[in-house]
C-alpha cells in the first residue's frame, strides 16, 4: 500500500511539474486524498486482523464447499447479507453486530436457520472498540462474487404425500396474524411497514427454531421461509412508504401460499 501511494504521489507530482504551477493546488488535494485512503485502509486492515484473531475460528469469510462438513458457524458474508438486509445504515449495522457479539440472544437472532443448525454463538466480549472495528470491516469488506450471490434454497416446496405438513397451532396462528397485518392497505408510517416485517420475521423465526420440527417438515418450513427471506428483510428496513408498499405486497403474495402447504394439528 505504501508503495502504491508513493507511485500515485510521484506521478501526480511529475504531472504537475509538467503542467506548471496551477496544478500545485490539485497536488495538495491528491496528497490529502491519498493519506485519507491510507487511513481508512489501516482501520480496515485492523478490523480484518481482529476478525481473523477472534471470529475466523468459527466463521469463514465466504462459503467453501471443501470445508462444508467442518463449518461451525455461517460464513461471515451470509451474516453480513442478513444484517445489511435489516440494518442498512452503517451505524445501525455496527451497533447490532457489537450488541450481538457481546451477548448473543435467541430473541435477537437474525439467522434462525443457523442458530438451529449450529447452536447459539457464545458471547465474545472482547471490548466495544475491537468489536466496532470488526463490524466496520464486515460492513465495508468486499466479499467479491459471494457478496452478491444469494444462497440457494435447499429444495422444492411440496406437499406431504398430497397432504399438508402439520405444525403447532400457536405457530400457525402467528403466521396468520402476520398475514392479516400484511393485508392492511392503510399503513401510514414507514415504521409500521418495518413493524409488519418484524412480525413476519418473528413468526418465521419461531417456527424455524421450534425443535419439534425435524426432517422433512423442517426442510419444508425452511424452503418456505427462505423464498420470503430477502423481501422480508427489505420490509423490515424500508425507508419510504413506496418501498414499504412494494415489499408489503411481495411478502404478502408469498405468505398467502402458507395455507396451501401447512396447517395446524387440530
Ligand atoms: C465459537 C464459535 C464462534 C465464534 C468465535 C464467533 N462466532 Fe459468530 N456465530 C457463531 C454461530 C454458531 C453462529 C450462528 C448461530 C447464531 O446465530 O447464534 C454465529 C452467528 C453470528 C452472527 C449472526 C447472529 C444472528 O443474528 O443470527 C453474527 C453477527 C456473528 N456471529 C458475529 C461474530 C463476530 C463479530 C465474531 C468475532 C468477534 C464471532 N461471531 C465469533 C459462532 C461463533
Amino acid at each position: 500500500m505504501k508503495n502504491f501511494a508513493l507511485i500515485i504521489l510521484l506521478s501526480v507530482l511529475i504531472a504537475s511539474c509538467r503542467e506548471g504551477n496551477q496544478k500545485a493546488i490539485s497536488v495538495e488535494k491528491k496528497v490529502a486524498e491519498t493519506s485519507q485512503i491510507q487511513a481508512s485502509d489501516t482501520t480496515q486492515q485492523e478490523g480484518q486482523n481482529l476478525f481473523k484473531q477472534y471470529c475466523i475460528s468459527c466463521h469463514l469469510t465466504v462459503p467453501d464447499s471443501s470445508k462444508k462438513d467442518k463449518m461451525l458457524a455461517p460464513p461471515i458474508v451470509r451474516v453480513v447479507q442478513h444484517y445489511k438486509g435489516t440494518y442498512s445504515d452503517k451505524k445501525d449495522f455496527v451497533k447490532a453486530v457489537v450488541n450481538w457479539a457481546n451477548q448473543p440472544n435467541q430473541k435477537a437472532v437474525l439467522m434462525p436457520g443457523a442458530a438451529r443448525k449450529f447452536g447459539l454463538m457464545p458471547p465474545m466480549p472482547i471490548g466495544n472498540d475491537n468489536l466496532k472495528k470488526i463490524a466496520n470491516y464486515m460492513f465495508d469488506a468486499d466479499f467479491g462474487l459471494f457478496g452478491n450471490m444469494n444462497h440457494k434454497a435447499t429444495g422444492k416446496l411440496q406437499l406431504n404425500d398430497g397432504k399438508k405438513w402439520t405444525l403447532e397451532k400457536n405457530d400457525v396462528d402467528q403466521v396468520h396474524q402476520a398475514i392479516s397485518l400484511l393485508r392492511n392497505t392503510n399503513i401510514k408510517d414507514v415504521t409500521d411497514y418495518q413493524q409488519t416485517g418484524k412480525k413476519v420475521f418473528s413468526a418465521a423465526r419461531k417456527i424455524l427454531l421450534n425443535k419439534k420440527y425435524e426432517g422433512k417438515t423442517l426442510q419444508q418450513v425452511q424452503v418456505f421461509f427462505h423464498q420470503i427471506e430477502d423481501d422480508m428483510h427489505h420490509l423490515m428496513s424500508v425507508k419510504t412508504r413506496a418501498e414499504g408498499e412494494k415489499y408489503r405486497k411481495m411478502v404478502l403474495k408469498k405468505m398467502m401460499k402458507f395455507d396451501s402447504y401447512f396447517s395446524s394439528k387440530e
